[in-house]
This record gives C-alpha cells, sequence and structure tokens, in this order.
C-alpha cells in the first residue's frame, strides 16, 4: 500500500514524532532496551521516519543506516543525525549486502506491510549470523478492541486517524494475530528470544499523566527480540 500521507504529512509527523509519549518516552526506550549495547556496530534503522531513533542509537555510538519509504522524512532526519538515510521501500530487496549490520531496529513500520514473507528474509540475510532484530508493532489486541475487528485471528487493513502537530493524519496498516507475528519470525529464520510489553518511562507520569495511565493499563504496542 501507499504511505503516500508521511510525504505529505512529512514536517508535520517529524514534529509529533521528537515528542509525543507514545514514541518518546515508550516505543523509542522499549527498542533501545531490547537493543542492548549498540556502542561500535553497525545498526539498520527500517521505517527510521525523521530519524528519531537512528538519532539516539548514533548517540549510543552506532553505526547508524536509517531507512525509510517516505523521501521528504529522509531528507528532515538528514537535516537532523549524524547518521545515512536512505529511501527505501522494505518491500523490495535491500541494496546492502549480506551480514553488513549486526542491529536491524523496526520500529512501528512492519505493520504497513501485507506480507512481511520478503521484507523479513531480506532484513535476515543482511544481518550478520548472531544479529539482533527488534521489532515493535501495533499490539494485536489494541487493534482488535480499538477497530472493533469481527475476527481476531484475520490479517486486515485498518484505518487509523491521528492529530500531528495539530494536522489531521489517516493513515492504513494490518492487525495480524500474534500467531502471525511470531511464525513469520520463525519462518524467516529468527529465534524469538524476547517478547515484551513495556512500560511506558517514570517521566511519562509528570509529562503527559492520560498517556501514562493508558500506556500502564491497556495494550498499545508490542515488542519482540529476534536472533538470526
Ligand atoms: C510510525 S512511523 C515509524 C516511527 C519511527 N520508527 C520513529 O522512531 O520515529 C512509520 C514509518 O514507516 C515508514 N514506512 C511505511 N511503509 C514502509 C515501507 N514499505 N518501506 C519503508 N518504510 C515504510 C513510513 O514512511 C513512516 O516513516
Amino acid at each position: 500500500m501507499s504511505t503516500g500521507v508521511y510525504d505529505e504529512k512529512g514536517a508535520a509527523y517529524a514534529e509529533h514524532a521528537a515528542r509525543n509519549p507514545w514514541n518518546d518516552l515508550y516505543d523509542r526506550p522499549a527498542v533501545l532496551s531490547l537493543a542492548g549495547d549498540v556502542a561500535g556496530k553497525r545498526v539498520l534503522d527500517v521505517g527510521c521516519a525523521a530519524g528519531h531513533l537512528s538519532g539516539l542509537l548514533a548517540a549510543r555510538g552506532a553505526s547508524v543506516v536509517g531507512i525509510d519509504n517516505s523521501a521528504v522524512l529522509v531528507e528532515i532526519a538528514r537535516s537532523l543525525w549524524p547518521a545515512s538515510f536512505v529511501c527505501a521501500d522494505l518491500a523490495e530487496p535491500l541494496e546492502f549486502p549480506d551480514a553488513s549490520f549486526d542491529v536491524v531496529t523496526a520500529s512501528l513500520v512492519l505493520h504497513y506491510l501485507p506480507d512481511w514473507t520478503s521484507p523479513l528474509a531480506e532484513l535476515r540475510r543482511v544481518l550478520v549470523p548472531g544479529g539482533v532484530l527488534v521489532v515493535s508493532v501495533h499490539h494485536p489486541c489494541e487493534d482488535w478492541r480499538w477497530f472493533d475487528l469481527p475476527n481476531y485471528f484475520a490479517t486486515s487493513l485498518v484505518t487509523d486517524r491521528w492529530t500531528v502537530a495539530g494536522e489531521e493524519m489517516e493513515v492504513q496498516y494490518y492487525h495480524r494475530p500474534l500467531s502471525a507475528v511470531f511464525s513469520s519470525l520463525r519462518e524467516a529464520g529468527f529465534r524469538v528470544d524476547d517478547v515484551v510489553e513495556p512500560m511506558p518511562v517514570p517521566e511519562c507520569a509528570e509529562v503527559n499523566p492520560q498517556a501514562y495511565e493508558s500506556l500502564t493499563t491497556k495494550p498499545r504496542f508490542l515488542y519482540f527480540r529476534a536472533v538470526a
């Protein structure tokens, strides 16, 4: 599917991603924690958007390449962070040689893809054996409940509407059941070694008490650490 909306709303999304609690105080801390010590490692950050996670990885001493299929967000990322950014579609073969990364982070991007078979095979190919893939996706229970989906077990396209930096943004992504996420990773040659339903960082309670209350009582995103 097209993610043209990330080009159309790129500047507003970049501003939103910088400081909203869901990205800044919940998703990125959880991904960084699962990625572990990245100092001196080669990290590929897929679905990097405006590069806020890429920037944090670089600040921890990693050599980072971020990819995203929004040319607008890639340009913004290039202007903000000391990392390389490439405009590329995860649904297509990647331009990187085999075994060129130690760690891949895929923060809140895989649910945009209808089929994970070739994207995950590509991520497995570009990782060294024993390399780590960290994935965050929308929690399937959250999607199921939020959209009142008639069939939890079916992979289905949902339409979501967000307000980002004062602008309305409509996105479409795929709900898939937990078992489909797990089996896709296993079939692509990954061994899942951690599944996490994280808490936001404590600072969230002060910055946005409403988000804190929601994130500490309801499923929102789901995290996997998988080894190639
Ligand atoms: C919710 S944002 C990810 C947030 C980001 N990881 C961060 O830390 O700020 C989703 C991103 O995935 C990108 N995306 C969606 N489908 C993609 C695809 N097929 N290939 C590459 N990037 C994609 C979008 O352009 C968007 O920037």
